[in-house]
């Protein structure tokens, strides 16, 4: 590509830089047919491109990035593409598994992982109780999640604790509600981020999002290179945010 025709790097303060980014990984299979690949060659490049970016992310000082592997609807998706996604997956966890002393990076799972295999929740168990010591950038994977599905849950467990006694409904706050849900304890997002032109939430983080700064690019997840990253980062310290006030 001639030099004019790329897009300038972005100027990014790296001593300003929002404490929880959250990604929506879109745009695999539109990756993979405009190379004339099958759609499960985009996931595998999707895959290897979160890997780059998670460990950028620690490199640069980020708290918290969640990113959304896989909803409660994609299930809808051929069989054969469901299951190389979680194959993804689980090779994605073994190596995470196998090179946590060396990445320190601190993971845990948002959704309802029932559904998935046994070796795959073993596999995802594993990776949060091992890398709870560690104290670097915390990644969540929304795998098997939905925002109404989190909330829901979160309602129907709130409602036991009434029931038995141990909560009181008139005494409800956002914050306690707020430990009912897959993100206990995680700030919530000041940045999402959505790559591959589609402009919606899709059932994302709907709690925990009230807030947040969206930035969305038509680039497509396995090209969303650092380089984007800069771009997605300097438009959400451009922006001013007022949460509801003036
Ligand atoms: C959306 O793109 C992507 C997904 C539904 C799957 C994301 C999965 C991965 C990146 C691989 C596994 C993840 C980890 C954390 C190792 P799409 O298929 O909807 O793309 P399209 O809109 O172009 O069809």
């Amino acid at each position: 590509m001639a030099l004019w025709k790329k897009k300038p790097p972005a100027e990014v303060d790296f001593t300003r830089l929002p404490r929880h980014v959250a990604i929506i990984m879109d745009g695999n299979g539109r990756w993979a047919k405009r190379r004339g690949l099958p759609r499960t060659a985009g996931h595998a490049a999707g895959a290897e491109n979160f890997r780059a970016i998670a460990t950028y992310c620690k490199e640069i000082g980020l708290a918290y990035l969640t990113v959304y592997a896989f909803s409660t609807e994609n299930w809808k998706r051929p069989a054969e593409e469901v299951s190389a996604i979680m194959g993804l997956l689980k090779k994605y966890l073994m190596e995470a598994i196998g090179r946590m002393e060396r990445d320190r990076v601190k993971m845990r799972f948002f959704g309802d992982l029932s559904p998935l295999s046994q070796e795959l929740r073993e596999l995802c168990r594993e990776t949060e109780e091992i890398s709870q010591r560690y104290e670097g950038c915390q990644v969540n994977i929304c795998l098997n999640y939905g925002g109404r599905d989190e909330l829901l849950r979160g309602a129907r467990a709130f409602a036991l604790d009434c029931l038995e006694g141990r909560a009181d409904p008139n005494h409800l706050t956002e914050a306690a509600f707020g430990g009912y849900l897959y993100s206990a304890g995680v700030p919530d997002p000041d940045l999402v981020i959505r790559p591959s032109g589609e402009v919606r939430i899709s059932n994302f983080l709907l709690w925990q999002a009230a807030y947040a700064e969206f930035y969305f690019t038509d680039v497509l997840w396995p090209d969303f290179s650092k380089e984007e990253l800069h771009r997605a980062l300097a438009a959400y310290q451009g922006r001013s945010r007022r949460f509801g006030g003036i």
